[in-house]
């Protein structure tokens, strides 16, 4: 069997690297430097060795392309480009409709079109498969089912083998021959009764997970204005073997999930006359927690951060990733820039960022923890400034949250 995969960043090539064991992979990606680096065998992706490429690109079952003419014969598709947020921050799905561009141009026969990429409940049903038929020169029944990504880059327990992957088709017939597909390389796979079950399943996860934070997030606050360590509360409120979940305080949340899907949610809510208030909120706590956090550095520091060098340490959205989308780190340079003080960086897993470099772990008057690394040593960073404030809880003997 031939597969296209529409996309080769962090989901798309994780795909590709698990299905080019077991089908023929064509990586479609419209970035011509991507497309070439691949073909070199050269992986862009955490989680996606640069071997496994080569073992697939030498067997003859993985080749990456810009050219809509390699897709025209495969057998099932996959799509997995980006949905944003629009600058209005409201669902942008010109990336699902020039996928769909792509695919309605090309493919010729009869095929299985699946969606990965993460859309309100209705994308499939409503946007895709109309889109699809739009673009189609000559009419093609092809089929449609949803199957959410869950994938969770740089994580070593979970991976797309041992996650459970939800799924849903338009019909029985897209349905079973989903469930075929994945079953080659996913443990467990879990029907849905419908495509839309399946996208609001994804969107409630990480919603979730937003509001979530955004409620620790919300309590370290609360917390310091009481007097008390957040971080004793929780993990004494932890010890509840039920009906409890940690989360912990940080500058905010990054990542391309969390800022952005609950937001997908809200839209689809609020377009059907729902409310979708929490979500709302949580989003903009969340995006306040920056500016908090610049506000405790700058009363630590007799009330001005006006001309003093501050070394933000870490600037990735997570530990141990070279991902820097929607980071927190942003907001707390641009808070920290507003008032006078004098920015630097510190991540060596990020490197350059912004046409800046990555500085030395040294020589500030005040670092703030947005980031740790494993690789970086709490010693280290706590000898960068006379002043650390972290916020990740991470440094002991540090101010903090
Ligand atoms: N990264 C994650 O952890 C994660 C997890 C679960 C779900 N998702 C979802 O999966 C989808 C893809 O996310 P990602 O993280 O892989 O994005 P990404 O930015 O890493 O990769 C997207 C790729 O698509 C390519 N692309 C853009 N438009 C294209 C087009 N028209 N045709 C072909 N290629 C095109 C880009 O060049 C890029 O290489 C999103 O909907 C995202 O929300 C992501």
């Amino acid at each position: 069997m031939k597969v296209a995969i529409i996309g080769q960043g962090y989901v798309g090539l994780t795909i590709s690297a698990f299905a080019g064991e077991f089908f023929e992979v064509i990586g479609f990606d419209n970035n011509q430097k991507i497309v070439y680096q691949l073909n070199s065998g050269i992986s862009h992706i955490e989680g996606v060795e640069s071997s496994v490429l080569q073992r697939w690109i030498k067997a003859g079952r993985y080749k990456a392309t810009t050219s809509g003419s390699d897709i025209e014969d495969v057998d099932l598709v996959v799509i997995a480009v980006p949905t944003p947020l629009t600058k209005d921050r409201q669902p942008d799905l010109t990336y699902i409709d020039a996928a769909c561009k792509t695919i309605g141009e090309n493919v010729k026969k009869p095929v299985l079109v699946i969606n990965e990429s993460t859309s309100f409940p209705g994308t499939l049903r409503n946007y895709i498969k109309p889109a699809i038929e739009k673009y189609s020169k000559s009419p093609v029944e092809h089929l449609y089912a949803i199957s959410p990504e869950r994938v969770d880059p740089g994580r070593g327990d979970y991976n797309q083998k041992n996650t459970p992957r939800l799924y849903a088709g338009l019909t029985s017939e897209a349905s079973e021959r989903t469930r075929g597909f994945y079953s080659r390389f996913c443990d467990e796979l879990l029907e849905v009764s419908s495509p839309e079950v399946a996208e609001a399943a994804k969107l409630f996860e990480n919603t979730f997970r937003q509001v979530n934070i955004a409620l620790v997030n919300e309590f370290a606050q609360i917390a310091h204005s009481l007097g008390i360590s957040v971080y004793e509360t929780l993990d004494a409120a932890n010890t509840k073997p039920y009906g409890f979940m940690k989360f912990t305080p940080s500058a905010g949340v990054g990542g391309h999930c969390i800022p952005v899907d609950p937001t997908y949610l809200a839209a689809v809510a609020e377009e059907h006359g729902a409310p979708a208030t929490f979500i709302r909120r949580a989003n903009e706590v969340n995006l306040e927690m920056s500016k908090y956090v610049v506000d405790r550095v700058q009363a630590d520091n007799e009330g001005t951060l006006q001309g003093k060098s501050v070394l933000v340490v870490g600037v990735a959205y997570k530990p141990n990733v070279a991902d820097v989308r929607e980071t927190s780190s942003e907001l707390v340079i641009e808070h920290l820039r507003n008032r006078g003080a004098v920015v630097s960086w510190h991540d060596d897993v990020v490197g350059t960022w912004h046409g800046e470099s990555s500085a030395p772990l040294s020589g500030a008057d005040i670092a703030v923890v947005v980031t740790k690394h494993d690789a970086v040593s709490e010693r280290d960073i706590l000898a960068s400034a006379p002043y650390v404030f972290d916020t990740t809880g991470k440094v002991k003997g540090a101010k903090g949250l």
